[in-house]
Formats: structure tokens, sequence, C-alpha cells
């Protein structure tokens, strides 16, 4: 078979990664992909939000699945188009995607249906959301609605700040249209994690859980980002709490999309805090999570080929999911500046000696110039440890990453601490 993978980051790296390992798959494109994903699929450079040009490609190679990575092509409606078409493909409907393209919508789903989550209101005008804060006071959460690129969140501490961030998104319009509407949000306290699922919008199978660490520096100190490293199995998901999530939350969204005439199929992200009270949900993302996928694909022992085109088929059901039981640990090297303003074009080594250590290098904003590897991101690597334990896998990862080496380079040497000393 031959598979067309959309995306070109970290985590399409390791959805390649592991698609390549089934013996089913003949050949795999990657549009635009990166140099990483060179060594293990044809890179094709097509703009990901053309979804005719991208039809005509499938249909012109004789595409036997499509994997839909990042977020945009799916609320540009590639899936629509490729389903059109005929075209085989793995991920949610643009009208499913905006379970994550529109956190209102998010709400309105997680309300009618009865899924955990923090109380939140939607507004569109500055006013109102100011006088609700106002009302509710602070700690509280703002959020623009539409997609950010992970920055329209501000978690206020002051009723103050809270109120700054209102006039940031909606009347100076910091994040364009996404500012249009506005959700105001409870504060959550407790441990995140994240819990991936795959789902044909029938049946659903959870992953192993993972947590990331969206700050920057050790210690959850500094500004947040795309995620700077992850593990799984996450602790703080035990089979308890996983099974209470599956059941109380991926589940219910996924009849209650269906009861709205929404087929859900693909991988639903579900953004999770584990409160006192219990499991509840922060966000959903309609693909898999970066760099989430770089520690819970490697520990999936199916073939991921088999279980996507289940989904796709709606036979998910028929489908024995087994995962290794090891742990896995994805440190993110990032540009220096990251995330404000970074350099590009750095020239990067040791790349091969960090893979001589045992570690898995995942490309996620590299390029080629002048026969080298260089930098072409904020993220640029994410490195992959998998051990038996999460202590082996930590121990194996930070060995491998300081082979690595290229201007302003700088990581995390913290990533899974809260997996150690729990109580
Ligand atoms: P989101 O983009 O919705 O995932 O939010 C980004 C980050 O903001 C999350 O990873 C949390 O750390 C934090 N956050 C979002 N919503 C809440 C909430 N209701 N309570 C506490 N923290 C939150
Ligand atoms: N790691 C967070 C995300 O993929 O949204």
């Amino acid at each position: 078979m031959k598979i067309l993978l959309i995306g070109g980051g970290g985590r399409e790296h390791a959805l390649a990664w592991k698609l390549g390992q089934s013996p089913r798959v003949e050949k795999i494109y990657c549009v635009p992909g990166n140099p990483g994903l060179a060594s293990v699929a044809e890179c094709v450079d097509i703009d990901v939000t053309d979804n005719e040009a991208l039809g005509k490609f499938a249909l012109a190679h004789n595409i036997g699945l499509t994997v839909v990575g990042p977020e945009l092509p799916l609320t540009n409606g590639l899936v629509d188009h490729f389903s059109a078409l005929n075209l085989k493909v793995f991920g949610p409907s643009q009208k499913a995607a905006q379970l994550e393209g529109s956190k209102a919508f998010a709400k309105e789903i997680m309300h009618k249906y009865n899924i955990p989550t923090a109380a939140s209101a939607a507004f569109t005008d500055a006013d109102s959301a100011i006088a609700y804060i106002q009302k509710q006071g602070a700690p509280i959460v703002v959020k623009a609605d539409g997609l950010a690129a992970g920055k329209g969140v501000v978690v206020a501490m002051t009723v103050e700040e809270a109120v700054a961030a209102v006039d940031m998104m909606m009347r100076d319009k910091a994040f364009g249209s996404a500012g249009n509407l506005v959700v105001i949000e409870e504060y959550l306290e407790g441990e995140e994690a994240s819990l991936l699922a795959f789902t044909d919008g029938f049946t659903v199978a959870p992953m192993i859980a993972a947590q990331d660490h969206k700050r920057v520096s050790d210690n959850d100190q500094g500004p947040n980002t795309g995620g700077m490293g992850t593990y799984a199995p996450a602790p703080v998901v035990t089979d308890a709490v996983r099974a209470q999530v599956t059941r109380e939350v991926l589940q219910p969204v996924v009849d209650g999309l269906r009861q709205e005439g929404i087929i859900y199929k693909g991988c639903l992200y579900a953004g999770l805090m584990i409160t006192a009270k219990g499991p509840k949900v922060i966000e959903f993302n309609a693909r898999f999570g970066d760099p989430e996928t770089q520690v819970v694909l490697p520990l999936l022992a199916s073939d991921l080929v088999d279980i996507m085109e289940a989904c796709a088929d709606e036979r998910l059901a028929d489908v024995t999911i087994e995962w290794e039981n090891k742990a896995a640990v994805c440190v993110v090297l990032a540009a220096g500046g990251y995330p404000g303003n970074y350099t590009k074009g750095d020239k990067i080594s040791g790349l091969d000696k960090a893979e001589a250590q045992g570690a898995m290098v995942f490309h996620a904003g590299t390029g080629f110039r002048d026969g080298n590897i260089v930098t072409n991101g904020g993220r640029v690597l994410g490195v992959t440890a998998v051990a038996s334990d999460i202590r082996a896998a930590v121990d194996k990862v930070y060995q491998a990453v300081p082979e690595i080496k290229f201007e302003g380079m700088h990581y995390r040497k913290d990533i899974a601490h809260r997996a150690f000393n729990r109580k």
C-alpha cells in the first residue's frame, strides 16, 4: 500500500517511522516533509491547504491511505474532500475537527453531554466578558476561540491580568479573528496529562497516557511553548483514571457528536487536568499531539496501518491493539530564543552519535542547506528513548542529547520529573 502523510514536523516523523514498520507499506509520500522524514518517505512540495492539488496527487499516485498530521488541513476540510473522491483517509471531517478549531463548540458539546470540564461562558463583546470576570474573580482563564497556535490562552492569577487579556484579544485583536469570540473559564488545579485515542466514530480505543511539558524552562518556569518534552506512560493517569476518562470523556464525546450527525474518525486527543474531583477536560485536539506522538507510538506494538484503516472503515471494534510494557521519554531541542524570535539555518551536528546511543531522533524544524542539516524552526528536534521504565528511559535520552549540537540549542533537563517522588 502507498501512504500519503500530511505534515512536516516531529509528530509526522514519528508517524512515518511507525507506519513504515508495517509490512503492508510499500511507499510513504509526505507533504511537505522535512530532512528527517526524507529518510523514511518521499517528500513532496504541495501546499497542505490546497485540497484540490492533494486530491489530484493521491489519485495519480494510487494512494491507499492518507494520514493527516496537523490541525490546519483538518479544519480546512481535507478529509471531506478526500472522502468525496473516495480516498481512504485517517482524520476527522471539518465539522468533527471543530472540537479543536472552536473552543466554544467544544464547550457546547461538553456541557450538552455532561463531560467533566471547567465551568465557562463565551462572549462576543469585551464589556460583558470583563463584567463576568469581575463577578467571578481570579484566578481565571481567558481563551481566544479560534486556532491561535497554542498562544491564545491566558491563565490569569489576578482580575487585572484577565481584563488585560480580554483587551488584547478582543480590542487589540492580537490573534486576529480568533478574538471575536472569547471563552472565560474556571481555573482548574491539578496535574495535566494527555490521553489520545483511536476512534472510528463508534468504538474508542485509548492509547497510553502521556505528559507534556509546556513551559520553556526547568521547574515549569518561563513562557508557554508548543511542548518541550513528553513521557509515557504518565503515572498520574492510573488504569482507573484511564478507564474513567474513556467512560466519562472519550466515549461520550464520540457518541454525542454522532447524535449531532458527526462521525468522528481519527485521533481524538483529550488534554486533561487531573483534579482532586477527578479528571476534567482542558481542551480537545482533533489530531495526534506533538510531542506526545514521539513517545506514544514507540510503545505501540500493533501495526499502525491496520488500526488507521479500521478507523476509516468503521470497524475498529474488530482490531486488537497491543502496547509494549515499556516507557518512553522525548526531549525537545529548541532553537536559541524560542518561543520568542529565533534564528534559522544553524548547522546541526551529532545526529548519528545520538542515534548510536540508542535514541531515536525525530526532526521537527530542520532543513537542508549546502548539503548540511540545519535548524529551520523553533522546536528543532525531538530525541526519544525507550527503556524498561521511565528512569531508564530518562537516563538513556539524556545520554544521547548532548551528542547533538547547534548554535543556541536549549532543552529542558527535567523531562518526566513528575513521574518521580510521587506521594
Ligand atoms: P490550552 O491551549 O487550552 O491547552 O491551554 C494551554 C495551557 O493553559 C494548558 O496546557 C494549561 O496549562 C493551561 N490551562 C488551560 N485551561 C486551564 C484551566 N481551565 N485551568 C488551569 N489551567 C488551564
Ligand atoms: N503537545 C500539545 C499539542 O500537541 O497540542
